[in-house]
Parts: C-alpha cells; sequence; structure tokens
C-alpha cells in the first residue's frame, strides 16, 4: 500500500481530536519539526491528556511519529489532511486508482460524489532520499520540514500557473484546487507523447503545440520550462501541456532562454519521433511573439 492509499484508509477513522492535534503538528512542522506533548496541546487547543492519547492514536495509524522527546508528522499524516480538505470542500467523495508515477509526483483518480473523475497529483519531491534517509531510521525534522517546504511549494505554483492559463486554451489542464503537497486537476486522457502514439495527423499536433506554448506565453504570461515529450499529453489526435510547477513569469530575466529550451525540446522531438521537420528559429519567434504568423 503506497502512502497515499494508507492516508486515503486512515481517514475514515480519524476523530476530531486526532485532526486537532495532525493540524497542530503541521504548523509546528513548518516551524521546528517537531513538537512535544506540551507545544502540541497549546497548538491543537486541547488538554494534555487529551493530546497524549490523540498522538498514540495517530502513531498507531501511521500519521505521526514520535521523535526524541516529541512527535512529527509523516507523509502519510500530510496527505491525510489533504484529502480531508478536498473531501470537507465537497470536492472529492474517494480515491480511485493510480493514473502514473511521475518524476516528482504519483497521480491518482480521485472521484466526485456524482462520480466526476478528477486527478490528484500528490507531490513526491526528494522521495528517493527521503525513503534512503528513513530506512536509516535517521529522519531529521530539519530533512521533513525541507520536504515540506519543497511540495507545498510546488502544489501551490502549480495551481496558481494553472490559474493563470484557465480558459485560454483546453490544452491546459483546469485546476480545481490544491492542499498541502497536493493539486487537484481535471482528469485528462491520453498518454505521454514519450511513448510515441500513433497520431492521425503529427504536423497538426506540433502546430498545436507550439500554438499553445505561444498561448501560455503571450496570453498566460508563463514559460513551462520544463516542457518536453514527457509533460505533452494526446489521444492520437488532442495534446494537453501538463506539469507546471516550474513555470516561470515572461517577465523573468531568464523566461526567453527557457522557452528557447521549451521550443527547442518539442521541435527536436517531433523531428526524431516524427520526421516532422520544421524551421526551429521560426517556431521560437512565432511562440515569443517575434513574429504574429506561424511557420
Ligand atoms: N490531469 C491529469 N490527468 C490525467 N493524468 C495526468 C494528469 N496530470 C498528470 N497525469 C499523469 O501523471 C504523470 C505525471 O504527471 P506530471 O504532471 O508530469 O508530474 P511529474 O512532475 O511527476 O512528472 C503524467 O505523465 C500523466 O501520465
Ligand atoms: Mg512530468
Amino acid at each position: 500500500m503506497s502512502s497515499t492509499e494508507r492516508a486515503a484508509r486512515a481517514l475514515k477513522s480519524l476523530k476530531d481530536e486526532e485532526w486537532r492535534t495532525l493540524a497542530g503538528l503541521e504548523r509546528s512542522a513548518a516551524g521546528s519539526g517537531t513538537s512535544d506533548l506540551g507545544r502540541l496541546a497549546r497548538m491543537s487547543r486541547l488538554p494534555p491528556d487529551r493530546v497524549r492519547f490523540a498522538t498514540d492514536a495517530l502513531e498507531k495509524k501511521g500519521l505521526a511519529k514520535r521523535k526524541g522527546k516529541g512527535y512529527a508528522l509523516t507523509i502519510e499524516g500530510v496527505e491525510a489532511m489533504a484529502l480531508k480538505d478536498y473531501v470537507k470542500k465537497d470536492l472529492i467523495f474517494a480515491l480511485g486508482a493510480v493514473i502514473a508515477k511521475g518524476k516528482e509526483s504519483d497521480v491518482y483518480e480521485a472521484l466526485t460524489e456524482e462520480g466526476t473523475a478528477y486527478a490528484l497529483k500528490l507531490y513526491k519531491i526528494g522521495r528517493v532520499s527521503f525513503t534512503s534517509v528513513r530506512k536509516k531510521r535517521a529522519s531529521e525534522p530539519a530533512e521533513f520540514r525541507s520536504w515540506m517546504t519543497a511540495n507545498y511549494d510546488a502544489a501551490r505554483r502549480e495551481y496558481h500557473a494553472l490559474k493563470k492559463l484557465e480558459g485560454l486554451s483546453s490544452v491546459f489542464p483546469r485546476a480545481v484546487s490544491y492542499s498541502r503537497s497536493t493539486v487537484l486537476l481535471e482528469e485528462l486522457s491520453g498518454v505521454r507523447l514519450s511513448q510515441r502514439p500513433e497520431l492521425v495527423d503529427p504536423a497538426a499536433t506540433l502546430k498545436k503545440t507550439i500554438e499553445s506554448m505561444r498561448t501560455a506565453f503571450i496570453e498566460g504570461g508563463l514559460v513551462n520550462a520544463d516542457l518536453s515529450e514527457y509533460n505533452i499529453l494526446t489521444d492520437g489526435a488532442s495534446v494537453w501541456l501538463i506539469d507546471w510547477p516550474q513555470a516561470v513569469e515572461a517577465a523573468h530575466p531568464n523566461s526567453m532562454d527557457l522557452l528557447l529550451h521549451d521550443v527547442r525540446a518539442v521541435t527536436a522531438f517531433f523531428a526524431r519521433a516524427y520526421g516532422i521537420e520544421s524551421d526551429f528559429q521560426k517556431d521560437f519567434d512565432y511562440v515569443s511573439g517575434k513574429s504574429a504568423v506561424p511557420e
């Protein structure tokens, strides 16, 4: 079972005092990493004996762990809070199957009460080092704090980037909400372009991708900055440009270099995988707004 599945399972059994204790742990983790029972009691506004009881229960459910004299949150604890948040806001009702495991995240299907499916992206930046550290049973509070910072920031950044792109084109997934290290997205169909699926019209797919990069840049004011065949989904006809946490504002001093890099990655892939040769300079001029007409 993954941390996310454990978090979803724990969700059902958590009592109000346990949630309050988790929230207290989250607040103290952002500051010092661990919290002793006294501090936790103040943070959760619960009597010390109730906090002791709640931390014991949270530890058994894998949502918190003992650290020296104090307690710290686990990734399961973080994800349980995020899931609870979405449930409370009536956004999701159940966690479905895993859709994909990416470079920096796991993506699960999440279902609304009406049965609509969203894609829930749970950031796992630093997963490898974090797991190996945990195996040594030495994961330090400072390490967890930096894990939280990196993953909470990525989720928030991706949400805000996608909000800027919302409504400009259906190639950008709609962001529904975000919480902690997770972001809730419109679910897309399709496979990664890196799998080189058969395309109805590869030249048209490239054209649409180039146009969409221009839309993001000119109208949305954003460069993806990590665009490649791994962050483009397709069903053979339509494309979607995904994975926006590292997006950079058009006004950023490096935006042109990053845009150049994105355009190069995309055009080189279409040449390599589909034999579609395009004039890189013309593509770049079009995407960056230097010229008004595509190649
Ligand atoms: N909105 C979505 N709908 C369906 N699948 C998605 C969605 N977003 C991501 N995925 C799947 O999850 C994978 C990883 O997502 P991505 O945003 O690229 O994160 P990572 O940073 O982990 O690469 C994608 O390659 C894709 O298969
Ligand atoms: Mg990706």
